[in-house]
């Protein structure tokens, strides 16, 4: 799985890893966010710890934040058709799109949910700014809020892979202050929050350590790269000081809709397949994939809202039976190459594209920032001969415990070539990829 940029393993004294796609200042890079997670912690040590049992609250009451997202817009639905959930409030900022009710109303459209959901007395919509003093409510929403609220999941982020750690402060600023209203509610001990992290908050994990382990990580080494990963494991560290009862969710990479197929086309995968049908060639990748569908994965949220027990500081929400990078390989019937000569064509298209082509167009910006490094990682395992699971450099998860908290989970079926051709159909039906391209003659 491409992550950008690593850090070699068997480094517990963060030993630089230079690779010919990116040099970091690991010392640097780990000392801001050392400086973060202190500043965004400070005073917390002064709450109540963490409890040591669950008291079941009688009633199950939703803050989501994020609710307008890709992931936001599935957990929505499924929290607003869960007759255990007795209310459910949302929280995003303000957009010149329109008001969130109508933004809400076309998300589910598009993903041809119920939006006769939307309408359910559970939902109350707020707008609001988490970075600002009572998250940008005025007084009385806020006070109904904090006082209502029994779990807390905060799921809005930006999803920018190019930002350094600084531009993500006001998240973090974000992050304490619904900290600070989760504490000061009448329910704090009984409040459950749930923070949509990533497999990016270990981004370089060392792979000779084995898997990354369901718990808090203990190094800032582990999460330093790029600034969203970086800003992910400083978050994870400034929750688990909060005293509250929390797991960070690290989700691995999500997939299309189990349902429709649906996988949006600004990330990585769907543009490298599109270019791939540019190109007329497809990269033959190493090493085994845990991708979980979008819809599954906010399943998976939701079993952990209304699991009884009591949640570890970090739930590794991958799929439990990884699969084949083939499955998309036949949903893409072209001449393979290595991954290598797959970025060299790449190369030469962005050598002839002009400066301003180069800066708008999104393959070429993740040239350099994800398939270079995906192209290494690939080459030194088939090098290695080596392609299974646990072959992956640094990539997997361990995820037993996200296994018995989540049915959902537990009982995901592999993934296979049907999903594979599944995406291609919906990047070509949204008019991302055009249907009909003759690829076999463009080699
Ligand atoms: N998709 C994945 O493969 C993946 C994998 C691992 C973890 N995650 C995590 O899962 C969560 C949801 O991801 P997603 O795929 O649903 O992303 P998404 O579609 O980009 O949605 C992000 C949500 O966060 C909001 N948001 C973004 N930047 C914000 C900011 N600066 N202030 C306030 N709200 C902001 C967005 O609001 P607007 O609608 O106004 O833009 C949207 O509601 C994120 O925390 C992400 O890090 C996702």
């Amino acid at each position: 799985m491409p992550e950008t940029p690593s850090i070699a393993p068997g480094s517990p004294q963060c030993e630089r890893k230079l690779t010919a796609a990116v040099q970091i200042d690991i010392k640097q890079r780990t000392d801001l966010m050392d400086e973060y997670i202190a500043k965004y912690s400070s005073g917390l040590s002064k709450v109540p710890s963490r409890p040591s049992a669950k008291t079941p609250e009688d009633t199950v009451t939703v803050l989501l934040t994020g609710s307008t997202g890709h992931l936001g817009t599935d957990i929505l639905a499924i929290l607003l058709a869960d007759v255990k959930v007795h209310k459910v409030y949302t929280l995003n900022r303000r957009s010149s799109e329109g008001p969130t009710s109508e933004r809400h109303h076309g998300k589910f459209k598009s993903k041809q949910l119920d939006t006769k959901l939307l309408k359910s007395r559970k939902l109350m919509s707020l707008d609001g700014d988490t970075s600002l003093a009572n998250l940008g409510l005025d007084t009385s929403s806020y006070e109904e809020l904090r006082d209502s609220v029994t779990v807390i999941i905060h799921n809005a982020w930006p999803m920018n892979l190019s930002r350094s750690l600084s531009f993500f402060e006001p998240n973090l600023r974000g992050l304490r202050n619904l900290i600070d209203m989760a504490l000061s509610s009448p329910r704090a001990l009984n409040i459950r929050f749930l923070f949509s992290s990533t497999y990016y908050a270990a981004q370089s994990w060392n792979s000779n350590n084995g898997l990354v382990p369901e718990d808090l990580l203990t190094d800032p080494c582990i999460g330093v790269g790029t600034g969203y990963g970086e800003s992910k494991y400083v978050a994870e560290q400034i929750l688990s000081r909060s005293g509250l009862e929390s797991s960070s969710l690290r989700f691995c990479q999500l997939c299309g809709r189990s349902t429709d197929g649906g996988w949006p086309s600004f990330q990585w995968l769907p543009i490298m397949v599109k270019t791939s049908f540019e190109m007329g060639a497809f990269p033959v990748i190493a090493g085994l994939i845990s991708w979980i569908p979008l819809d599954t994965a906010a399943k998976c949220t939701v079993d952990i809202v209304l699991s009884d027990s009591l949640l570890p500081l970090a739930l590794n929400l991958s799929h439990p039976r990884p699969s084949k990078w083939d499955i998309l390989e036949k949903a893409v019937p072209m001449p393979k190459v290595s991954f290598s000569e797959w970025v060299s064509m790449l190369e030469s298209r962005a050598a002839q594209a002009s400066s301003d082509e180069l800066q708008r167009t999104p393959v070429f910006k993740l040239l350099g920032a994800i398939f270079l490094q995906l192209a290494l990682d690939s080459n030194a395992m088939f090098a290695a001969g080596r392609q299974d699971v646990d072959e992956l450099p640094g990539r997997l998860l361990s995820n037993e415990k996200a296994q018995a908290v989540s049915q959902t989970l537990r009982e995901l079926q592999r993934l296979s070539p049907r999903e594979g051709r599944r995406w291609v159909e919906y990047w070509k039906t949204v008019g991302f990829i055009a249907p009909g391209l003759d690829i076999q003659s463009r080699l």
